[in-house]
């Protein structure tokens, strides 16, 4: 018997950590909200300005996914009633677009009555996605470490340490995964390879046994960054010098344009650093909103609603999401 309704809460990730490039991911406690059942006519509410433009028809990327996800399991729901909404800001580099799909595999999937595993929704969401970082970071939540081959996708998810603590500078423009790919080159230099996998294996040994001094060592890149520091002024030195204002390491969020700190959460220099970041952004002009996060443990949760449960706009409203 299908599920009637259910609720999905999905976690923001932050893809790369530095030089971890399309292969290092970790889930933030910022979240989206997706209620969705199966209907006779298809309705999608979109709640909150910042999604003004998103398709509310069957375009929409969230009706497209769950359709795969019937497909897949060989059931068929055309019709269905969505509402979404997100605390996640979209086009900065905290993953918006994969937080969407992975609510959408997740919600479809409860609603059938989990018949495709974590590991199929893994997949299709890697294939749709092409960043297993990201989407493995909502998905299961944590600390991920994951490559695609273009043919399957793999991964292992770390407990993050209980004193990671996470600042992020959300500039207020946004920018495109496609632009901040589209100047990266082609081919790279042996060194900067070899900078890269010592410096990213490095980073997955201090992150999975606690080691937080070596953050700082460890949390450099030379395949994307240095590319895409020229679409995000104030960056370079964000990079250079967040570790003298208290942060265990920095790297830009993603494509960007979000820059991220990893902190120690019993830090006594949180405000010295987050005065920092937004200072040094506002010198190149540039506004931005800062925000300390903790790592979601939790990935993608669903739960099934009872009939007379609030809907998502009254939660929001009353704001008592959790
Ligand atoms: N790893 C990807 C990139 C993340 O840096 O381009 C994009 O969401």
């Amino acid at each position: 018997m299908p599920t009637q309704k259910v609720r999905v809460r999905v976690p923001a990730s932050t893809a790369n950590l530095g030089p971890g490039f399309d292969s290092l991911g970790m889930a933030l406690n910022l979240y989206a909200w997706i209620d969705m059942s199966i209907s006779d006519n298809t309705t999608i509410h979109l709640i909150g300005d910042q999604m003004n433009g998103v398709p509310a028809d069957k375009s929409n990327l969230i009706y497209k996914v769950a359709q795969m996800v019937f497909e897949q399991a060989g059931v068929s729901h055309p019709e269905l009633d969505i509402a979404m909404y997100s605390e996640i800001p979209l086009t900065r580099g905290l993953g918006s677009s994969a937080s969407a799909i992975i609510g959408a595999l997740a919600g479809a999937n409860a609603l059938i009555g989990y018949k495709l595993t974590q590991d199929e929704l893994f997949q299709i969401a890697t294939r749709l996605e092409k960043h297993p970082d990201n989407v493995g970071a909502s998905l299961f939540g944590g600390i991920v470490v994951a490559f695609w081959d273009g043919h399957r996708a793999e991964s292992i998810r770390l407990e993050p340490d209980v004193n990671l603590e996470v600042l992020v500078a959300i500039p207020a423009f946004q920018l495109s995964t496609e632009k901040a790919r589209s100047v990266m080159p082609q081919q790279v230099m042996m060194k900067d390879a070899v900078f890269n996998l010592s410096h990213s294996s490095l980073l997955v040994a201090a992150l999975s046994t606690g080691n937080l001094g070596m953050i700082r060592y460890a949390m450099k890149d030379a395949l994307h960054q240095p590319y895409r520091a020229p679409l995000i002024p104030g960056m370079a030195t964000i990079l250079e010098q967040a570790d003298q204002y208290g942060a265990l390491g920095a790297a830009l969020s993603g494509a960007g344009p979000t820059m991220l700190a990893l902190v120690d959460a019993r830090s006594e220099r949180k405000a010295e650093l987050e005065t920092f970041l937004k200072e040094t952004l506002l010198k190149e002009g540039i506004e931005a909103q800062t925000l300390w996060l903790k790592p979601s443990a939790e990935g993608v949760t669903t739960s099934q609603l009872h009939e007379g449960e609030a809907d998502l706009q009254a939660l929001v409203q009353g704001e008592v999401l959790t």
